[in-house]
């Protein structure tokens, strides 16, 4: 690159048009015009030959792609994303590249697609509409597809961070439920509505009726729901995934949910996603969703002016905006 020239970027999905044309202003970017994954060669030839990579939270960065990156042009990655457990932060560090992501900006659409997942679980709104659209609904009648409600029944978050608060924050103040929580570190916020930190996991899992994660995942969180706290969770207690497929013991789910040992599960994320377990998919009493936490047009637009306003630091020499 020239002192001229604007740096070269190489992005592996297609963007939102208003985001793509802010990168394209400040940067000279490379588009994945087939917006279909990329191989990993693919990305390592693209980090090579570009200053950046702007990967998204399906692309798995490893070392090999990083590796490449630094023996060539490529000098930051910036994610298109928050979560960031698909890249090799440890060969990020040592080949000296930095990392950003984009945190803050889909906190109230994450948010919304949990209680989206909690209200299509608890009253049965995906299996109504399979119902209807198969011609098989016999008309109202007072038992038919009755569900649970919210108000007074305890909803229990697992990692009370940015998203954790905003979903407890719906659920207290618009549904009328009790929030308990458990996180890593004591939370010292002051709510506008009453939240009960825990000690642990196992506590959260006994006296809810709703579990939902939102916790990042690490190897400390992997796994987290696993056969023991399902089996310790209420008989009709229902978990919602919408932080990442790794946290959640997918077969120790299945099992339990083929089982009716617990009352339903609410599934954003999965961990070999797209591919899904085919346990999973015949269990009962799922909503099951393809990674949709963010995917608003808003949210995304602002996800990639998040790449681009980090991008430009970087390359000004100023701090990151969104180190990771
Ligand atoms: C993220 O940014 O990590 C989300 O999972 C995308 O929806």
């Amino acid at each position: 690159m020239t002192k001229h020239e604007k740096p070269t970027i190489f992005v592996t999905r297609r963007w939102p048009a208003e985001a793509e044309a802010a990168l394209s202003y400040y940067f000279s970017p490379t588009f994945n015009e087939s917006d279909t994954p990329l191989s990993a060669a693919e990305m390592a030839a693209g980090f090579a030959s570009h200053d950046a990579i702007a990967p998204t939270v399906s692309d798995v960065i490893g070392g090999d792609i990083i590796s490449a990156g630094a023996n060539g042009s490529g000098r930051l990655i910036a994610n298109y994303g928050v979560g960031v457990n698909h890249i090799d932060l440890e060969a990020a560090a040592a080949a000296g590249i930095p990392v950003s992501n984009t945190p803050g900006v889909l906190t109230d659409a994450t948010a919304d697609l949990a209680l989206t997942l909690i209200l299509m679980l608890t009253r049965r709104a995906g299996e109504g509409e399979r119902e209807l659209r198969s011609g098989s609904w016999d008309g109202w009648r007072p038992t038919h597809l009755m569900g649970r409600s919210l108000q007074g029944k305890t909803l229990g978050i697992i990692g009370m961070g940015r998203i954790g608060k905003a979903v407890a924050h719906r659920a207290a103040v618009g549904f009328g439920m009790e929030i308990v929580f458990q996180n890593r570190s004591q939370v010292t916020d002051v709510f506008d509505y009453s939240a009960t930190q825990l000690d642990d996991v196992e506590s959260v899992c006994r006296v809810s009726d709703i579990v939902s994660l939102h916790c990042a995942a690490s190897p400390q969180t992997y796994h987290v729901i696993n056969s023991e706290r399902l089996a310790i969770m209420k008989p009709n207690s229902c978990l919602i995934n919408t932080a990442r497929g790794d946290v959640v013991d997918e077969g120790a789910l299945a099992t339990a949910l083929c089982e009716r040992r617990i009352g339903g599960a609410g599934l954003d994320v999965f961990q070999g996603e797209p591919a899904i377990d085919s346990a999973l998919l015949s269990a009962p009493n799922t909503v099951l969703l393809p990674h949709l936490g963010s995917a608003t047009v808003e949210t995304r637009t602002a996800m990639g002016l998040k790449v681009v306003a980090n991008a430009r630091a970087f390359f000004a020499g100023k701090s990151l905006v969104d180190p990771v």
